[in-house]
């Protein structure tokens, strides 16, 4: 609806090295200067982090990391905390993507602790969920999303739920080039919605929902025109300044 602000977030993943981020985000600012009425993201890994912040200063450009721990400090070698990130003017943080669920041992149990600690540090979180092609088939879908959902926002309280984001990336959509439906996505979406619903209606109707997986140029804008999807988490096609620039436009 008209109330929740679209938001459009570009992915990198890792890729990018400081200087072809500062390439990517000089080519993308002059192209989303006019936009009013739209989030832009951008989430670089972490060493591209200030100097992001930096160039994105004063535009509509946020940036957002791609993880943290959910300790302030300690010994956890090779981790960020929610600190470290605040105290760069990052704006937010993906949680839970399904590539670190997948390859790093991402725990709901951990994301319960993160997505908190991410609101109380001032960050944005940006919770991913989503099932595999195997869950689908086997009608497994709202299954999952009601267990990601449930476990990993149970100590959110209930007037920080809508300052949540988040992402439904089916993990067989993701960098496949298979996208969703637009049947599945607004379904996916419509229930993650109310899912938060059963824990406020007040803050389902604020949380925005975003769709994940091969969002392109060329099927943005029919994903982002249904009614429970409020915006993007682009891969592939926000590495460059176009196409990504044209998804944020058809939000
Ligand atoms: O987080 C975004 C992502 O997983 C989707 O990737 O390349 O399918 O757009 P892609």
């Amino acid at each position: 609806t008209a109330a929740r602000t679209p938001l459009i977030a570009g992915n990198w993943k890792m890729h990018k090295t400081v200087e072809e981020a500062e390439a990517f985000i000089q080519a993308l600012l002059p192209r989303v200067a006019t936009f009013d009425s739209v989030d832009v993201g951008i989430c670089p890994p972490f060493t591209s982090l200030q100097a992001m912040v930096d160039s994105a200063r004063g535009s509509i450009v946020r940036v957002y990391a791609q993880n943290m721990h959910y300790a302030d400090q300690g010994a956890f070698t090779g981790e960020v905390s929610a600190p470290m990130l605040s105290e760069l003017d990052v704006h937010g943080v993906i949680l839970g993507h399904s590539e670190r669920r997948e390859y790093f041992g991402e725990t709901d149990k951990a994301l319960a602790l993160k997505v908190p600690k991410a609101l109380e540090a001032g960050l944005e979180p940006i919770l991913c969920v989503g099932e595999t092609e195997e869950e689908r088939e086997r009608g497994d879908t709202e299954r999952k999303l009601r267990h990601q959902i449930q476990e990993d926002l149970a100590k959110v309280p209930e007037d920080r739920l809508a300052d949540v984001v988040i992402a439904y990336e089916p993990i067989w959509a993701i960098g496949t080039g298979l996208t969703a439906t637009p049947e599945q996505a607004q379904e996916a979406c419509a229930f993650v919605r109310a899912l938060v619903g059963q824990r406020s209606e007040d803050a389902a109707q604020r949380v925005r929902v975003l769709y994940g997986g091969s969002m392109k140029a060329d099927n943005a804008a029919e994903l982002l025109a249904l009614p429970d999807v409020d915006g993007g988490l682009v891969g592939g096609a926000s590495l460059e300044a176009e196409p990504f620039s044209t998804i944020v436009g058809a939000a």
